[in-house]
């Protein structure tokens, strides 16, 4: 060290030596009143220590020091004595101005934290010296100009955090000194696009820009990101993502668009995502769910699609293409009154389904794949529980579900429900109740006198009508007719019974064995089949093409054959 530059710091720190008839000695080692030094691990913890400045006279050994929570307003000179330190955190002071090359002998330095100070721009070489840092922390500082050198000589900085500043914009070749940074955290700030100085970003796998300005994503103006991971973009004003929006991002896993102003969901831009598993669209404004809505995206596994507070309505095909979606929110969809029955049953590798508040006010066992679901919730809807929703009563009265395989009684799994937040809002005699509240008599179908008058009648009307056309019609086109009529006896059979899939001889047999037995007449039960629900497998009457089952469009959509 030269004399000079001793002789400049003796000046500037004559305060703080002055500080040292304060201090008191602890083994030989000078520690501050209101600091914790332990010296075996190399540590000085100053934290709300109430110091003003930078203390001199620490063991310079050091490898951590925390300063966290003081009112140090400047930094120059003062890490001079300290060429060991690893972790320096100087978060929640009152720095102005870091200065210029004040960190030159902090060659082993790999985390400094200057959070929450009062930083307003950072100059050329501020971070002179730092050759191995690669963690720098700048969030909540009042940052609105980044020289285009400011992180000279940051080689290896890997995570990056400027979160709660005011930058608008970066310099050209702001990120050119730092090439293998791999997370980028921007949010709170005024950014109007996703920075196209970014591109010097080769490396980059996680960038985060919450609570910004942007409002489109334009194709021309995009970074190239290509190992870019996770993008989050959460409550920006995005309307519109043009039709290479993402193009730039080939391996994006992880994208969060919540709350933003997304009329239209953004389909094609998405599905340039093909590695896309996590998906979050909450809190936008899109009205429907379009067939194939999710078209190319087969790696995803969880969807977001909670506050949707103008989704009416999702096609029943929506999401045929997410063969591998395991978790699905559906949650506080105010004005979603229905679900397509079989919406799900494309999903099979899906275990959690949540719809809780939104306005669906009857929900049937075909409704979910719950032979291979682990958890569902729907409380919080306007339920109307008459007797045809004792498939979940009956659920919610069991710890488990069980399911009838041939002749023993195998428990598959124990599906979990939001059983004290599943409550009724109609019939009066249950309004405000917890439906596994109710009584067996309130949910048992077919004890209903009524009803067993009314099936009783209608077979008798219908074995007439039958009776008739054997006796009035010649043989040949009679035959026809008994063919016609049969799947009419069947479904008029369960009559007061719960909705169940028309017998179309095509369909599977989706809804789960176990549930056939809580829906159906016994007598009808034993005649059924009870294969298992597999919309591949060759039972299905050698027609085993999901898409072809669920509408009669004949194309076959996004199929992959890895
Ligand atoms: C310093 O002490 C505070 C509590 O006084 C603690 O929260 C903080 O984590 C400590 N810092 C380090 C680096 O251990
Ligand atoms: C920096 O300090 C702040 C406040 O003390 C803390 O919240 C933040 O997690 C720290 N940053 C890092 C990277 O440790
Ligand atoms: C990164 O740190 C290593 C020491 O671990 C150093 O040798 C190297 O020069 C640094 N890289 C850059 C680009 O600064
Ligand atoms: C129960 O209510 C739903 C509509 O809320 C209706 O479709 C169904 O037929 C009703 N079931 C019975 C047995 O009345
Ligand atoms: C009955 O179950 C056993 C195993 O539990 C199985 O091996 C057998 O094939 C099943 N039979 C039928 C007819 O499904
Ligand atoms: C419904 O029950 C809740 C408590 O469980 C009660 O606070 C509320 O006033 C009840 N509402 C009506 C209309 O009875």
């Amino acid at each position: 060290m030269d004399h000079e530059k001793t002789r400049q710091m003796w000046i500037t720190f004559f305060p703080a030596i002055c500080l040292l008839s304060l201090v008191s000695s602890a083994g030989g080692v000078l520690c501050p009143n209101g600091c914790k030094c332990e010296n075996e691990i190399l540590k000085a913890n100053c934290s709300r220590a109430g110091i003003e400045v930078v203390p001199i006279q620490l063991n310079p050994e050091l490898h951590v020091m925390d300063l966290s929570v003081n009112k140090i307003t400047q930094l120059h000179y003062t890490f001079t004595f300290y060429e060991k330190l690893h972790t320096l955190d100087i978060s929640r002071n009152r720095v102005k101005n870091i200065g210029g090359g004040n960190f030159k002998t902090q060659k082993l330095l790999k985390r400094l934290n200057l959070s929450s100070n009062f930083i307003n721009s950072l100059g050329k070489d501020t971070f002179e010296g730092l050759i191995q840092l690669s963690e720098l922390d700048l969030s909540y500082n009042q940052m609105n100009l980044i020289g285009q050198n400011a992180f000279r000589g940051l080689g290896n900085l890997t995570i990056l955090k400027m979160s709660g500043n005011q930058l608008d914009y970066f310099e050209e070749g702001t990120f050119k000194p730092t090439p293998n940074l791999q997370a980028l955290y921007i949010d709170d700030n005024s950014f109007i696009r996703i920075p196209e100085e970014l591109s010097d970003l080769s490396q980059l796998k996680i960038l985060s820009l919450a609570r910004n300005l942007i409002e489109i994503i334009e194709d021309e103006k995009v970074p190239n990101l290509f190992e870019l991971q996770t993008l989050v973009l959460i409550q920006n004003s995005l309307q519109e993502i043009q039709p290479r929006g993402f193009a730039n991002m080939p391996k994006l896993d992880h994208l969060d668009l919540s709350d933003n102003k997304l009329t239209i969901l953004p389909t094609d831009q998405l599905s340039k995502l093909s590695k896309l598993i996590n998906l979050k669209l909450s809190g936008n404004i899109f009205n429907y769910l379009p067939p194939v809505a999710f078209r190319g995206l087969f790696h995803l596994k969880y969807l977001m699609l909670t506050r949707l507070e103008s989704l009416k309505s999702i096609d029943a095909r929506a999401f045929v293409d997410n063969k591998n979606l395991e978790k699905i929110s559906l949650d506080y969809n105010y004005k979603m009154t229905t679900l397509p029955t079989r919406l799900f049953h494309g999903n099979r590798k899906l275990k959690y389904i949540s719809m809780r508040y939104t306005s669906v006010n009857f929900l049937v066992a075909t409704h979910f794949p719950l032979d291979q679901l682990v958890e569902l919730r729907v409380g919080g809807n306007p339920l109307n529980c008459n007797c045809s929703m004792g498939w979940l009563w009956k659920i919610l009265q069991d710890d488990h579900v069980l399911v009838n395989t041939n002749t023993s009684q195998v428990k598959i799994n124990e599906l979990k429900l939001d059983v004290n937040d599943i409550i009724c809002e109609t019939p009066e005699e249950l309004h405000n109740l917890t439906l596994v509240s109710a009584t067996q008599r309130q949910m048992d179908c077919s004890m209903s006198w009524l009803a067993i008058v009314s099936v009783s009648l209608t077979v008798i009307f219908i074995l007439g009508i039958i009776v008739g056309v054997f006796l009035f019609i010649p043989r040949k086109k009679s035959n026809n007719s008994i063919d016609k009529q049969v799947p009419k006896i069947i479904k008029t059979s369960y009559n007061s019974a719960p909705p169940l899939p028309p017998p179309r001889k095509s369909l599977p047999n989706h809804d789960g064995n176990h549930m056939e037995r809580y829906i159906m007449p016994p007598v009808m039960l034993q005649n059924r089949s009870l294969s298992t629900w597999d919309p591949y497998s060759q039972h299905c009457n050698g027609n085993g093409n999901i898409y072809e089952q669920l509408n009669d469009h004949r194309d076959r959509p996004h199929i992959v054959y890895v």
